[in-house]
């Protein structure tokens, strides 16, 4: 089986369709540790590529920097991971079910602590459930206001029957701990693992591994449900960090 994989070179992050078969994927030079995957080129900077789709090896070339593929994505300190959930934005998740990515959208999410660590409710009423509970992965990414209608449509179709990244025209952008993508249109990402799930009250229980924020976007309003069907927008930021000094963790 070949890869139709341009010889011109991908950036990573660039879907493929490799062989015949229906599978899709994107180059994800992070998964070293992951044995299922086989290295299939060379990047610019000695990172093994990985293609999961095949065991075949393909000819790449003309990569961009692992870095340069996050985009404008600039790491966060994990410390701070916290303050991207707690004014309760809605979230876009996305998973990957070993075949392919998919997104949902929730707005049922509470921070559980300083450490990045967070829980939302969902469960296997939507098609993403089974790959956050098999994979143990997902990214939350934070949609602003200018990406209302992305977030109710992603959050009203299903990845059963919809590819949405094609969809909604999302750019996935590979990340580093995690299988799951970033998506580069977001003003924030967090990279967790699923340290737990309580079935019985349809709670995921989330740790962050990784974060990022794009700091060259203009907009940054992020978007609130009211569960009615409307939303509320970011609007004035009032300080009172003098006031909360005890009750805040040094640094943030
Ligand atoms: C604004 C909004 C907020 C949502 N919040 C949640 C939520 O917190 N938990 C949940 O399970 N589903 C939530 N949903 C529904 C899922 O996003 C929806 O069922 C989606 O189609 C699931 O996609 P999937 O089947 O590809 O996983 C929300 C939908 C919208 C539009």
């Amino acid at each position: 089986m070949g890869c139709s994989i341009d010889p011109g070179g991908y950036d990573i992050g660039t879907r493929i369709r490799a062989g015949n078969g229906p599978w899709q994927t994107w180059f994800q030079p992070n998964k070293r540790d992951d044995k299922s995957l086989k290295a299939v080129g060379v990047f610019g900077i000695s990172e093994a590529l990985k293609c999961r789709a095949t065991r075949v090896e393909c000819g790449v070339r003309d990569m961009v920097s692992f870095n340069k593929t996050r985009a404008n994505m600039e790491p966060l300190a994990l410390s701070k991971a916290f303050t991207l959930l707690e004014p309760g934005p809605v979230v876009l998740v996305t998973t990957h079910d070993g075949r392919k990515p998919n997104i949902m959208t929730i707005t049922w999410t509470m921070v559980r602590g300083f450490s990045a660590e967070f829980a939302m409710t969902t469960g296997p009423w939507n098609h993403s459930y089974r790959a956050l509970r098999d994979s143990r992965e997902c990214v939350l990414a934070i949609p602003t206001v200018d990406l209302i209608d992305t977030a109710v449509g992603i959050g009203t179709c299903s990845g059963e029957d919809t590819d949405k990244f094609e969809k909604f025209r999302l750019t996935p952008l590979p990340a580093r701990y995690v299988q799951a993508p970033l998506i580069g249109e977001c003003l924030a990402n967090i990279e967790c693992r699923v340290v737990d799930i309580i079935e019985r009250y349809s709670i995921v229980l989330l740790e962050g591994v990784a974060a990022y924020v794009d700091s060259t976007r203009t907009e940054k309003r992020m978007l609130h449900a009211v569960g009615d069907g409307s939303f509320i927008v970011d609007g004035a930021r009032i300080d009172r960090r003098e006031m909360m000094r005890s009750k805040l963790p040094s640094g943030v």
